[in-house]
């Protein structure tokens, strides 16, 4: 696959068959994710890969549990439309991770807006280079609040000075790939 078609055929997945990706895989993604630019070569980012539907699905309990806990201390430490959203799409039963058999968090580090960028621009490499692997992917942010969570961080045995940036779930597509939502025509300025 060329990387122009990658481009245009890559697709948020949320349907993934059972079939485990082997750890192999998993590094050789991350090898090519780190092939992204980065700000003076920086290289700032890090992973963290959780393996298995069940431990993922534990995982999304516990979050769907947090954000919605009684006190609401997740949820008040969004944005008000943000929290919002997510709300409506939790108590709709939105699924976290769509039974994805792996998942690859994209770590940065805190307080550091060039990193972010950095570790952004890795995880679209990942996901492209999954893509052309014929794996499916799907980022997504609506476990990041629960991941930031210090005692979570703890848990995961990851750094206290990280943040998780993005989750991209990985595995094999099961069903047809959806068709590309919709794009708007971009504001373009031509200075
Ligand atoms: C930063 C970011 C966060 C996202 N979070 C979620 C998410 O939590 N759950 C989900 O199912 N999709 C999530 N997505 C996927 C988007 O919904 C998807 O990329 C968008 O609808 C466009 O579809 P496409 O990727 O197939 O082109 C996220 C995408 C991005 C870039």
């Amino acid at each position: 696959m060329d990387v122009l078609q990658a481009i245009r055929s890559r697709r948020a997945i949320r349907s993934y068959s059972s079939e485990p990706v082997d750890k192999k895989t998993i590094s050789d993604l991350i090898d090519l994710a780190i092939c992204a630019p980065s700000a003076l070569n920086r290289q700032p980012w890090s992973f963290a890969v959780i393996e298995g539907r069940e431990r993922l699905a534990d995982l999304e309990t516990a979050a769907r549990a947090a954000w919605l806990d009684e006190d609401g201390a997740l949820l008040a430490s969004q944005p008000p439309e943000v929290a919002e959203h997510v709300r409506g799409l939790l108590q709709a039963g939105f699924p976290i991770f769509h039974e994805a058999p792996a998942a690859i968090l994209m770590l940065a580090p805190r307080d550091d807006t060039t990193a972010l960028i950095d570790t952004a621009l890795a995880a679209q490499t990942l996901m492209l280079a999954a893509h052309g692997m014929g794996l499916g992917t799907c980022p997504v942010a609506l476990s990041g609040a629960y991941f930031n969570v210090p005692a979570t961080l703890a848990d995961l045995g990851l750094p206290a000075d990280v943040q998780v940036l993005l989750t991209v779930l990985i595995g094999n597509v099961a069903g047809p790939r959806p068709d590309m939502p919709a794009r708007r025509e971009p504001t373009v300025y031509w200075c």
